[in-house]
Formats: C-alpha cells, sequence, structure tokens
C-alpha cells in the first residue's frame, strides 16, 4: 500500500511539473547534470515519443477490451434468462472472430505508421559504431572519411541533431537500448544494423542490453550524453588527442606500474605503450561517468577495487583480478587512470 502510495505521488507530482522526471545529480567535470529516469515513458526525441504514444494506446486499448471481458462475464454468470444470446454462433464469431482481426489489423497498420514515421533518414550530424562485447560497449566515433575514434560505455551526442548508431557484435547477440531516446535494436554478430534517433534535451540518459547476453548480461549498462549542439565538435576535437600525462607523483608512478604491469595488452592509452584493443580504450578514461559498463560509478576508490578484484564484483568478465598488487600500487594506478581526463 506505501509503496502504491508513493507511486501515486511520484506519478501526480511528474504530471504537474512536467520536469521532476528528472534527478538532480552532482556535475561530473564537463557533463551535464541532469540525470533521466531510465523508462521508456519519460522521453525526449522523436523516436522514444512515438513508442510511447503507441504503448499508452495499447495500453488503454488492453483495459478496454479488459473491461469489455469482465462485462460479459459478469453477464453470462448473473445474466439469468437474458444470456442466450451468447451462447449463439453470431456471438462467436463478431467478438471471436472479427473483433481481434479488426483491433490487430488497426493496431498493426497504426503501429507501423508511427514507428515507421519516427524511423525517417535524415543526413545524421555523427555517426557512432557501437559494438557489443561481453560485457561492454565499444564505442567509435567515424569521421566522414569512417576513420575511428575509440572510446567505451559512454556515448556523447549533439542535442536535437540525428545521430546515426551501427551497431556490431562480436560474441553473441546484444540489444542496445536507451528507453528515454529510442527502441532497442539487436546488435547480431556478422551482421550490421543502423538506425538513427535524436536527443531532444540535454542530460544523461541511462541505457541497457536488453537480449540476454551471459552472466553479466544485468551489468552491461551505458550513458548517453547529450550535450549542446555548439560544444559537441570542440569535445570531439578533444577526444582525438592523446592522453594526459601525470601530473602527481603517484600518477606518475601509476602510468610506470600500468605500463609494468602489462594493462597495455588489453587497453589502448593513446600517446602511451599501451595498445591492446580487447578491453575498453582508456585514453580518456577519467573523463567517463561510470566503470565496467555503467556497473559503478567512476573514481579513484572503486577504480582500485575493480583492478582487485573484478572477478569478484563481474565474474566471467575477461577483465582478470590483479590480487597480487598492493593498497599503494592500486592507489597509484587508479590515480594515473582517473587524470585521463
Ligand atoms: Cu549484452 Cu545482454
Amino acid at each position: 500500500m506505501k509503496a502504491l502510495s508513493s507511486f501515486a505521488v511520484l506519478a501526480a507530482g511528474a504530471g504537474v511539473s512536467g520536469c521532476t522526471w528528472m534527478l538532480p545529480e552532482e556535475s561530473h567535470g564537463s557533463q551535464p547534470s541532469l540525470m533521466w529516469l531510465q523508462s521508456a515513458l519519460i522521453t525526449s526525441g522523436p523516436n522514444a515519443e512515438a513508442i510511447r504514444t503507441l504503448s499508452w494506446v495499447m495500453f488503454a486499448g488492453g483495459a478496454a477490451i479488459f473491461l469489455l471481458v469482465l462485462t460479459f462475464t459478469a453477464h453470462a454468470v448473473f445474466g439469468g434468462t437474458r444470456r442466450g444470446w451468447m451462447s449463439g454462433h453470431r456471438f462467436v464469431i463478431v467478438f471471436g472472430v472479427a473483433m481481434p482481426i479488426a483491433v490487430l489489423t488497426i493496431l498493426l497498420v497504426y503501429g507501423l505508421m508511427l514507428t515507421g514515421h519516427s524511423a525517417a533518414r535524415e543526413n545524421p550530424v555523427a555517426r557512432i559504431e557501437v559494438v557489443g562485447e561481453r560485457w561492454w560497449w565499444r564505442v567509435n566515433y567515424l569521421d566522414p572519411q569512417g576513420e575511428r575514434l575509440a572510446s567505451a560505455n559512454e556515448i556523447r551526442v549533439p542535442v536535437g541533431a540525428p545521430v546515426e548508431f551501427i551497431l556490431r557484435s562480436n560474441d553473441v547477440i546484444h540489444s542496445f537500448w536507451v528507453p528515454s531516446l529510442a527502441g532497442k535494436l539487436d546488435m547480431i554478430p556478422g551482421r550490421v544494423n543502423r538506425y538513427q534517433f535524436s536527443a531532444a534535451r540535454p542530460g544523461v540518459y541511462r541505457g541497457q542490453c536488453a537480449e540476454y547476453c551471459g552472466a553479466q548480461h544485468a551489468l552491461m549498462a551505458f550513458y548517453v550524453v547529450a550535450v549542446e549542439r555548439e560544444n559537441y565538435p570542440a569535445w570531439l576535437a578533444d577526444q582525438r588527442r592523446p592522453a594526459n600525462d601525470p601530473v602527481t607523483e603517484l600518477g606518475a608512478k601509476g602510468k610506470e606500474l600500468f605500463i609494468a604491469t602489462g594493462c597495455g595488452a588489453c587497453h589502448t592509452v593513446r600517446g602511451t605503450a599501451a595498445s591492446g584493443q580487447i578491453g575498453p580504450d582508456l585514453t580518456h578514461f577519467g573523463s567517463r561517468r561510470s566503470i565496467a559498463a555503467g556497473s559503478f560509478p567512476n573514481n579513484a576508490g572503486t577504480v582500485a577495487g575493480w583492478i582487485a578484484s573484478a572477478q569478484h564484483l563481474k565474474p566471467g568478465n575477461l577483465m582478470p583480478s590483479f590480487a597480487n598488487l598492493r593498497g599503494e600500487e592500486l592507489r597509484a594506478i587508479a590515480e594515473y587512470l582517473e587524470g585521463l581526463k
């Protein structure tokens, strides 16, 4: 009952004020500070709005049909001698055959029109390739020549402009889904799926893998960060530069350890000897809001813990636990990585 009443308060509050769907959050570097609730009913952009409209139409229609069935049931049970007409063939043909065919046909045509309209192709202002991995997201920003700029687990897009997503998988089927921005689209090994959508308002949108892909499917999340369009090219240019050198003594020690421990066999930090391709690119790791694909907030404590216990925190992922490293070594590597803004 308590849960029900708090839901009612939340729903009423959100309906009245419109914007309370967004949770205020501490700013994370250059990122917008508004965090959107992950919900297909709280939308920002035409693609997700079409799906929300369709959801409400289906919900209302389903409720009406449910009421009709209840009415017929009540009539059949309590109708006495007046219920005879319900046992005829005509009743079965009208309500059992004709009505379902009509309702489903109308719904199909309406749904195709609604979502077909929202899938219209425009000239995208950005093209981003996202590759599903177990269990994280490889993100490549493509320039007009098709050159890739590698990142991971966080996707930055300009507000109010169509962005094309090119979806692939390297292992099993995953599904790319940011409920507030667009419908889900599968990432299938050996196939390339494309679609485009735009974010109507700035903020941070949470996305989630929507196709069961193994042990850590639940911990395969990501963030889409929508920023003002005029700030986008500068951010992209900043991402192209190689990694910062450490500015603290601890960070410099961390960089040495990072290379000596062999992290570079799997991770790339552009501008250093680390050039591995198996794990996420870490060149600008410190500017991302989460680690391990949305599993934990990004700070020195979680990073040190992750390096020491990746297999405990997310069993089965490809990152080994470096339980042999001492506390101060973990702190040094974490300091180095946090400095990669
Ligand atoms: Cu990837 Cu579920």
